[in-house]
């Protein structure tokens, strides 16, 4: 069995990790391209594609104090970029049988490639969730059938030796065949 590209793949998966604190060089916009071309490969329900990118530059007017005014936390004022990933409801797929919005399901699979092409670059990312979603909204004039599902603070890491966050072990998350 050959596991080299197994391999590549689990050391980029560990390397990523949530970035903090950035320097303030500016990311080229042919990185930038990059991880979101990355983003653009991923798969969706149906491969409707219900995500699109808001890139916004930190130094634009206006641009820092808006995401720090829906996400309170100074260490975000030290990302050079922002990508906000915005889903669109009304594109995505709805489940059918109980008519699960899967809209969620595919940002997130999208903004993950997005992040781990970021970390094979050289590049820190962190998801934010945890802002105030429909004052965003409100602030981008979005039409009422998108949300802002992540705001992604990209840039250099200035971080150095932060201690990797711990995961639960396999033994703890998979089950084998059916419950006894
Ligand atoms: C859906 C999602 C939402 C998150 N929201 C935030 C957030 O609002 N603020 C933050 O600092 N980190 C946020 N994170 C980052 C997590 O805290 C982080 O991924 C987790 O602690 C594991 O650490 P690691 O990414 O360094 O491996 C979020 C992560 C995910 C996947």
């Amino acid at each position: 069995m050959d596991f080299s590209a197994y391999t590549r793949f689990h050391a980029l998966a560990q390397d990523r990790r949530s970035c903090r604190d950035y320097l303030s060089t500016p990311v080229d916009r042919s990185l930038l391209l990059a991880i979101l071309d990355a983003a653009r490969l991923a798969p969706s329900a149906v491969n409707r594609q219900p995500v699109r990118y808001i890139v916004l530059d930190a130094n634009d007017p206006g641009v820092r104090d808006m995401i720090l005014k829906v996400y309170g936390r100074q260490w975000i004022a030290t990302a050079p970029v922002y990508i906000i990933a915005v889903g669109m409801h009304g594109q995505a797929w709805h489940r059918p049988c109980d008519g699960k919005d899967h809209t969620d399901v595919d940002v997130a699979i999208a903004v993950e490639h997005l992040c781990l092409a970021a970390a094979a670059l050289g590049l820190g990312s962190c998801w934010v969730c945890n802002f105030e979603a429909p004052e965003l909204h409100r602030l981008l004039g979005m039409p009422d059938d998108e949300e802002p599902v992540a705001v992604i603070p990209v840039g250099y890491p200035a971080e150095t030796d932060v201690p990797r966050r711990g995961r639960k072990s396999l033994d703890e998350i998979v089950q084998w065949g059916l419950k006894a």
